[in-house]
């Protein structure tokens, strides 16, 4: 009888743990999840904990004056006003210090972030799109704050001299490296050095300087 009520405890204790560690994403809240978050905000954190209603469009979406590659869907071509000025500065620099940066893709409705999505999948399977592509409504590409840039060679990898012109300078713009290498443990997203997101100066230079997370920011903040 003690025998059969240890291995039951066992087992009850072993799923206990296998269930909480399955979903220990689910139960990672950060601080202002709890808050109800303004949408319009330069400091809005979407995630996968923190998605946005479908329905949900920026209320100033304007086309920054950058150069994007020309397979650039014209619906991704726009941004918040403020985060559009601050891509075109950034642009405008790089290139001056001989650094020829491309625009990608910028806000992404929720039915453009589905066909993403999905499209992902069929290429590469879920486990890899889940890494890269974040699930409907769960995109900060949908804040109209965030953008892909690229290079002449669409090959922007950490190695290369855009990358590292980006991940030095773009704090000096207003915005951060949103999902740096070694941090997917955090932001849920694999290494993108090309993913850029607008939080205004001052933020994005403390995010740079004490090198974490926008996650991590917004909980001590
Ligand atoms: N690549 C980022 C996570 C996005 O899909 O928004
Ligand atoms: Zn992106």
């Amino acid at each position: 009888m003690k025998f059969k009520t240890i291995i039951l405890a066992s087992i009850l204790s072993i799923s206990t743990f296998v269930i909480s560690y399955k979903y220990r994403d689910l139960n990672h809240n950060f601080a202002n999840t709890k808050e109800v978050q303004d949408i319009e905000t330069s400091l809005i954190l979407v995630n996968k904990e923190n998605p946005l209603d479908s329905s949900y469009k920026p209320s100033n979406l304007v086309k920054p004056n950058i150069p994007f590659v020309d397979s650039a869907n014209d619906d991704e071509k726009f941004m918040k006003s403020d985060s559009a000025r601050a891509v075109e500065e950034l642009f405008n620099s790089a290139e001056q210090e001989g650094i020829k940066l491309l625009g990608m893709s910028a806000y992404r409705s929720y039915d453009s972030q589905k066909n993403i999505y999905y499209n992902r999948i069929r290429h590469v399977g879920k486990i890899e799109a889940d890494r890269y592509v974040a699930k409907p409504g769960k995109s900060e590409h949908q804040t109209g704050l965030a953008i892909d840039v690229t290079n002449k060679g669409r090959w922007f990898v950490k190695s290369t001299e855009e990358a590292q012109w980006l991940s030095e300078n773009a704090h000096n713009y207003g915005f951060i490296i949103r999902y740096p290498e070694n941090k997917e443990d955090i932001t849920g997203v694999a290494y993108e050095p090309w993913h850029i997101r607008y939080v205004g100066k001052e933020t994005a230079k403390k995010i740079y300087e004490n090198k974490i997370t926008f996650e991590e920011f917004i909980e001590n903040k």
